[in-house]
C-alpha cells in the first residue's frame, strides 16, 4: 500500500440543499481536531457561506479577497482551537460561484500553499452541481456524499455522483445518510443507493454511517455551536463519533 503523503482532502456535497452538509462537515472537523489532527475546514459555498454561522464566527476576511485582491490566504484563516482552522467564504456574492479560469488558478495556488500544514482538509460545498461544486470536487481526493431518506435528496446525490464519475472519473465516494429514524433505516437507504450505483455506474461506495434526526442538532445550530460540543452524548453526537472513526480508519486503509 502506498503511504499517504500530504493531507486527506475531502469534500462534503449532497446535490440537494438542506440535507446537512455544513452541519456534518463542521462536526467532523471538530471531532478530528479533538483527536489531535490538524484540520482545515474550507467554506466552499463561495456565494452563500454558512460555516461561519454554524460556528458563530466573526469573520473579517474571506476567500473572496484572495481571489479578487490577491490577499494572502494565510491571513484569512480563522483559528478555532489549536490546530483547527476555518477558511471562510463570503455571503450574498453570487458571482463567486462562477470563478473565471484565472481566479480558479489563483485559488488553487493559494490553497496549495496552506493545505500542506494539515492532516485533514474538509471542504463544505454549495448545493447543486454548479461550477464551484464540481471545481472543489475535482480538486479533492475523496467525496463525502450526504443524503437523507427523502427520495429527492437520494436522486440529487445520485445525479452528483453520476457527474463526478462520468465526467471527472471520480469514484471515491464515502456515504453518510443523515436525518434517519433509526440505524436500520440508514443501512437500508445506503443499500438501495449502493445497488443503484453498482448497477448504473459500476462503482462501489463506502458507508461511513447514518445520523439520526435529533433535536440536539437543531438546538446546537440555534446556539451557533457544534452539537459535538453542546450535546456530545446525544444520539447524533454518538453517531457522528462513529462516523469519524470509520472515516479515519477507511482513509488509512485499515
Ligand atoms: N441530524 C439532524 N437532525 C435534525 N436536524 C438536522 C440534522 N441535520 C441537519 N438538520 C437540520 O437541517 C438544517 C440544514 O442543515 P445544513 O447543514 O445547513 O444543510 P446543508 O449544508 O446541506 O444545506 C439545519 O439547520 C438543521 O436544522
Ligand atoms: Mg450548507
Amino acid at each position: 500500500m502506498a503511504l499517504q503523503s500530504g493531507p486527506h482532502i475531502i469534500s462534503f456535497s449532497s446535490g440537494k440543499g438542506g440535507v446537512g452538509k455544513t452541519t456534518v462537515a463542521v462536526n467532523i472537523a471538530v471531532c478530528l481536531s479533538r483527536e489531535g489532527k490538524r484540520v482545515l475546514l474550507i467554506d466552499g459555498d463561495l456565494g452563500l457561506a454558512n460555516v461561519d454561522v454554524v460556528l458563530g464566527l466573526d469573520v473579517r476576511h474571506t476567500i473572496r479577497e484572495t481571489v479578487e485582491d490577491g490577499r494572502d490566504l494565510r491571513d484569512t484563516l480563522v483559528e478555532i482551537s489549536p490546530g483547527f482552522f476555518v477558511l471562510p467564504a463570503s455571503s450574498g456574492v453570487p458571482e463567486m460561484t462562477r470563478l473565471s479560469r484565472e481566479d480558479q488558478e489563483l485559488l488553487l495556488k493559494a490553497l496549495e500553499g496552506v493545505t500542506g500544514n494539515f492532516d485533514y482538509v474538509l471542504v463544505d460545498t454549495a448545493a447543486g452541481i454548479g461550477e464551484s461544486v464540481l471545481w472543489f470536487n475535482n480538486w479533492v481526493n475523496s467525496h463525502c456524499i450526504i443524503f437523507s431518506p427523502d427520495p429527492t435528496s437520494m436522486t440529487d446525490a445520485y445525479a452528483l455522483m453520476k457527474v463526478l464519475t462520468t465526467r471527472y472519473d471520480k469514484k471515491n465516494f464515502l456515504l453518510i445518510v443523515n436525518q434517519v429514524q433509526s440505524g436500520k433505516e440508514g443501512k437500508a437507504i445506503f443499500s438501495n443507493m449502493e445497488r443503484v450505483l453498482a448497477q448504473f455506474l459500476d462503482i462501489k461506495p463506502e458507508f461511513l454511517g447514518a445520523i439520526p434526526r435529533d433535536n440536539a442538532v437543531v438546538r446546537a445550530i440555534r446556539s451557533q455551536k457544534p452539537f459535538l460540543q453542546t450535546e456530545p452524548d446525544s444520539r447524533a453526537g454518538r453517531a457522528l463519533k462513529r462516523i469519524c472513526i470509520s472515516l479515519t480508519e477507511g482513509l488509512n486503509g485499515s
